[in-house]
């Protein structure tokens, strides 16, 4: 199987992150997936942003949270990045999957639970995924455990990913509690070793945030199944001469 090119957050180098400009980029640019990110707003709408603020990336203050999706879609979420892309909304995880699933893409939803819970969030994102036909398409990735473990115990047959920046010890026998199928590391903890072991027991490994020539052609090196990148045009390139 060769290595798929997911891109992080939409072509989040070139367009602003997580808007449909940089979701279309991808598509354009003919990723074979996106990896996004979804958090809970005031009144439980799944929407797609990576901050649990909306300081960085749109023309307004405050937390996700703490605002309605109404809220939220009166804010610009483009202007920041450039003058070009003023006018870009946040957008809702219905909006999104409604886009996508007419693509061919794959799809890598992170659940952003680490700093808020956001409890119902799993169910919540599992009922759109699975209205919208997405199922078979997604893989649902999150830096907390207890994300995971709910999400596998509401939907065991669904794709799960453990994302992680360090190795836990006994990384394999975590992976198993929580079901997770696969490892998402970043990028800086792909070694031979990780490599080795995520073979001997059958993980797949999905690398992030891999831009940088050498990284991307490291993980192209270690067959890793998925390599998440910012730059999802740079990595094809070094794919087609690999
Ligand atoms: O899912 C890969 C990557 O997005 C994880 O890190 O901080 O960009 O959410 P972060």
């Amino acid at each position: 199987m060769s290595t798929k090119i997911f891109a992080h957050r939409g072509a989040s180098k070139y367009a602003p992150e997580n808007t449909m400009a940089a979701f279309r980029l991808a598509e354009l640019m003919q990723a074979d997936g996106i990896e996004t990110d979804v958090q809970l707003t005031k009144d439980q709408v799944p929407v797609i942003i990576h901050d649990e603020t909306i300081n960085r990336t749109t023309n307004k203050r405050g937390l996700v949270r703490n605002l309605t999706y109404e809220e939220l879609r009166q804010t610009d979420a483009g202007a920041w990045f450039s003058r070009d892309y003023a006018g870009e909304k946040i957008i809702s995880l219905d909006v999104f999957l409604q886009w996508i699933k007419k693509t061919p893409m794959l799809l890598n939803l992170e659940l952003k639970t680490n700093k808020f819970p956001y409890p119902g969030i799993e169910k919540i994102v599992l009922q759109c995924l699975t209205y919208h036909g997405m199922k078979d398409r997604t893989t649902i990735s999150s830096f907390n455990t207890d994300t995971i473990l709910r999400f596998s115990a509401l939907d065991n047959e669904i794709d799960t990913g453990f994302l992680t920046s360090r190795r836990p010890r006994q990384l394999f026998s975590l992976m198993e509690e929580i079901g997770a199928k696969a490892l998402h590391p970043k990028y800086r903890l792909l070694n031979k070793k990780l490599i080795q072991d995520c073979l001997q027991h059958q993980v797949p490994i999905r690398v992030y945030t891999v831009n940088q020539p050498v990284y991307i052609l490291r993980a192209l090196e270690a067959n890793c199944d998925v390599i998440i990148s910012d730059v999802p045009d740079r990595a094809l390139e070094l794919q087609k001469g690999y």
